[in-house]
């Protein structure tokens, strides 16, 4: 007799009972499935559509399966920018160590694309920069959760694009671990993971193109362990200064919010002799703007998305001549209500639009541009409507995409 598979699911999901869990993924027929695009993977992946939304499930082994779980849902706990695993089923099959005995179910990363999408046509372009600090980025913020990551590849991330920049996120973490912190030989392991595997990816990348190996970049990885090296310094350092050197504390701020980092706590320690002081940061998640405008708004942003939507507030603070804290509280209610909203339903309604805050960061953006080029404040509407006329309905991480605006 065949053995009956166990599910977990978090509540807020479909049940996916009427699923067939004892075959494999690849036999199940096809109508609720959807073909998009994905990276390179080890396991079966099928995305399949619920009145949820949409759900990814891999098929891998019990023990994979777990660990990837666990690992997402405690990331999660950290705000780590991670895929978000809703369940996992196991004992599909009656051999424990089959490669098919679990599978996982993710919630699908909208708006994302993988490294090779990135890298098609116009190569890196001018996105390459944002792109391998981002990378950087992301695994600086894995070793300050204390997280191990082991795996950690162009493949295993996907990237979305975030008003201005690119925002990186963990989709495989089956062979990641959680410590208390890194030692920094642990640390320097996990980047040397990293630099192989980027060489393998940009191996990969030549040759589907048909190129010579020589043709690859096999030293990208080298040039993100040396990104992430800075960052990490940027953030860990521990630096002297005097008592009058206050504007130090507001500067280092200033950066590491720059670098797209919160900053939970700053340790000031006298030095012995005195004189001078330490100043170290503790340096938090990396989500500050958008949990605010979630508070004001209800709205679910990426991070500078928020920063860019909450600077359009304060705008409309300013133009309002809002200063106490009362009139800046009422201001936000107003500005929600009458220009977010109704622009958010505008941009809605235009088909060529597919994230509409994505979009609303283009025309604010779009607004700023024409006010520099004329000289004076052009305001919302007149740039809105200009915006329209441009035809640039939204940014596209694609180029040369045949279907974007
Ligand atoms: N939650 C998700 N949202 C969108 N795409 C996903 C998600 N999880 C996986 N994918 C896609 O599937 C690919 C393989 O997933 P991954 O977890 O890396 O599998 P493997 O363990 O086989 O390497 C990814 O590169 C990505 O394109
Ligand atoms: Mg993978």
């Amino acid at each position: 007799m065949r053995s009956l598979f166990s599910l977990k699911v978090r509540p807020g999901h479909p049940d996916f009972l009427e699923l067939p869990w004892l075959d494999s993924i690849v036999d199940w027929p096809g109508e609720r499935f959807v073909d998009l695009p994905r990276g390179p993977s080890r396991h079966e992946v099928r995305f399949i559509v619920y009145e949820q939304g949409l759900y990814v499930i891999k098929e891998l082994p019990s023990k994979s399966a777990r660990q990837d779980y666990e690992m997402l849902r405690a990331l999660e706990t950290k705000d780590v920018a991670a895929a978000v695993a809703v369940g996992i089923v196991e004992g599909r099959h009656p051999d424990a160590g089959a490669e098919r005995s679990a599978a996982l179910i993710t919630r699908y990363l909208e708006h994302t694309f993988s490294y090779q999408e990135l890298l098609q046509g116009h190569g890196f372009g001018n996105r390459r920069e944002q792109m391998l600090d981002a990378f950087a980025g992301l695994l600086v913020e894995l070793h300050l959760a204390g997280c191990f990551w082991g795996d950690c590849s162009l493949a295993n991330v996907l990237y979305r694009h975030d008003a201005e920049a690119i925002e990186p996120i963990m989709v495989d973490a089956e062979t990641a671990v959680l410590r208390e912190s890194l030692s920094d030989g642990q640390r320097e392991e996990d980047l040397e993971i990293m630099t192989i595997n980027v060489a393998g990816g940009m191996a990969d990348i030549a040759a589907a193109r048909d190129l010579p190996i020589d043709e690859a970049d096999l030293t990208l990885g080298e040039d993100i362990a040396e990104r992430y090296r800075k960052l990490w310094r940027e953030l860990t350092e521990t630096r002297l200064i005097t008592p009058e050197e206050g504007f130090k504390i507001t500067e280092k701020i200033n950066r590491l919010n720059e670098l797209g980092f919160d900053v939970d706590e700053v340790d000031l320690l006298p030095t012995e002799g005195g004189g001078r002081l330490r100043m170290k940061v503790k340096v938090g998640g990396r989500n500050f703007h958008s949990l605010k405008l979630h508070r004001l708004t209800g709205l679910d942003a990426l991070e500078r998305q928020a920063r860019q939507v909450l600077s359009d507030l304060h705008y409309y603070q300013c133009q309002t001549g809002a200063t106490s804290a009362t009139g800046k509280e009422v201001a936000a209610v107003r500005w929600r209500v009458g220009v977010l909203q109704p622009m958010l339903e505008r941009l809605r309604a235009l088909p060529a639009v597919r994230d509409p805050i994505q979009a609303y960061c283009a025309v604010l953006h779009h607004r700023y541009l024409k006010s520099c080029e004329s000289g004076c404040d052009v305001g919302t509407e007149t740039a809105f409507q200009d915006w329209l006329a441009v035809g640039k309905p939204d940014y596209s991480p694609f180029p040369n995409d045949p279907d974007s605006g």
